[in-house]
């Protein structure tokens, strides 16, 4: 059973690569969380969780879906393999830590850890950009080869691996930093449409993985519910750049996994 998270495409294809080998049943979990979140493992089942790093921490999404998690075994749930798939742009500070201790809380313990670095989708700061065209190709073809050798060992129910990018000073950049950004930047409240350039296509509305964007009078409006992700989906599939945050991102690029080949659409269907 994989349980994942994507905003803009990363993680969704690192997690059906996953599939694919383990032939283990993949989970939205954006989906998951408007059932009970109640699942019985079969034996020998592994538990994975793969989603994007949010300011070197799980997604606030992830987090509550863990904390609503329900699971029924005949084992003990230690048991049962578990691991952790993240993807990130640049490293994943203490995510790992974070995840680990939110598991224990449900009785599961974190076996194995992988991170894939991935293009960067985020771009609300001011120095922070998408990545040029090649390190986009160069990033993707060595997460291509990460991954291969992740889902070997993640098929194997191999214990105790750790092939994860930290970074530099992880506990400040998780605990100061990334503490900072998941309470007070994580907002749906700085999106802005232009409404000249839009072309009421809806793409923004159905990229967004948790319902927050809704077309009026064929314009995206953001439903200012605390259930934005900040996973900027809306603002990267746009085919008209037509979304911006505040006016940092006016200059700043696009990008969701796929966008040079011909899956755009596929890419969007979660
Ligand atoms: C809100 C937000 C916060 C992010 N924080 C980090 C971070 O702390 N470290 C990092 O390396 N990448 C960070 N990124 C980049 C993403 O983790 C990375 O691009 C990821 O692969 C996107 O996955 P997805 O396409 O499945 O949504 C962040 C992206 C977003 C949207
Ligand atoms: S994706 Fe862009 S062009 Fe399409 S409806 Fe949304 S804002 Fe308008
Ligand atoms: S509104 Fe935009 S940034 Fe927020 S969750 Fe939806 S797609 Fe992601």
């Amino acid at each position: 059973m994989i349980f994942y998270f994507s905003g803009t495409g990363n993680t969704r294809w690192a997690a059906q690569k996953v599939a694919e080998a383990t032939g283990d049943r993949l989970l939205f979990i954006p989906d998951e969380l408007k059932g009970d979140c109640s699942y019985s493992l079969v034996p020998h089942e592994a538990v994975g969780f793969c989603f994007p790093v949010h300011g070197w921490q799980p997604p606030h999404i992830v987090r509550e879906f863990i904390r609503r998690l329900k699971l029924t075994s005949s084992f003990p749930l230690k048991v049962h393999f578990c691991y952790a798939l993240v993807t990130c742009g640049d490293s994943i500070g203490r995510t790992m830590n974070i995840l680990s201790k939110e598991l224990a809380t449900i009785g599961l313990g974190l076996n194995s850890r992988f991170s894939l670095i991935m293009p960067e989708s985020y771009v609300c700061l001011p120095f922070m950009y998408t990545d040029t065209p090649a390190r986009e190709r160069e990033k993707i073809e060595k997460a291509t080869a990460d991954l291969e050798q992740y889902s070997e060992l993640i098929v194997k129910h191999t214990r105790n691996e750790r092939h994860i990018r930290r970074g530099l000073t992880p506990w400040t950049f998780s605990h100061v930093f990334g503490a900072y950004f998941n309470a007070k930047m994580i907002s749906d409240r700085k999106f802005t449409v232009d409404a000249d350039s839009c072309i009421h296509c809806g793409r923004c509305q159905k990229s967004c993985p948790v319902g927050d964007v809704t077309l009026v009078d064929g314009l995206p409006q953001w439903h200012h519910d605390g259930s934005c992700t900040n996973c900027l989906a809306c603002y990267h599939y746009c085919p008209q750049h037509a979304i911006n945050y505040g006016i940092i991102t006016r200059k700043r690029g696009q990008y969701y996994f796929g966008h040079d080949e011909q899956l755009k659409d596929s890419n969007i269907e979660n």
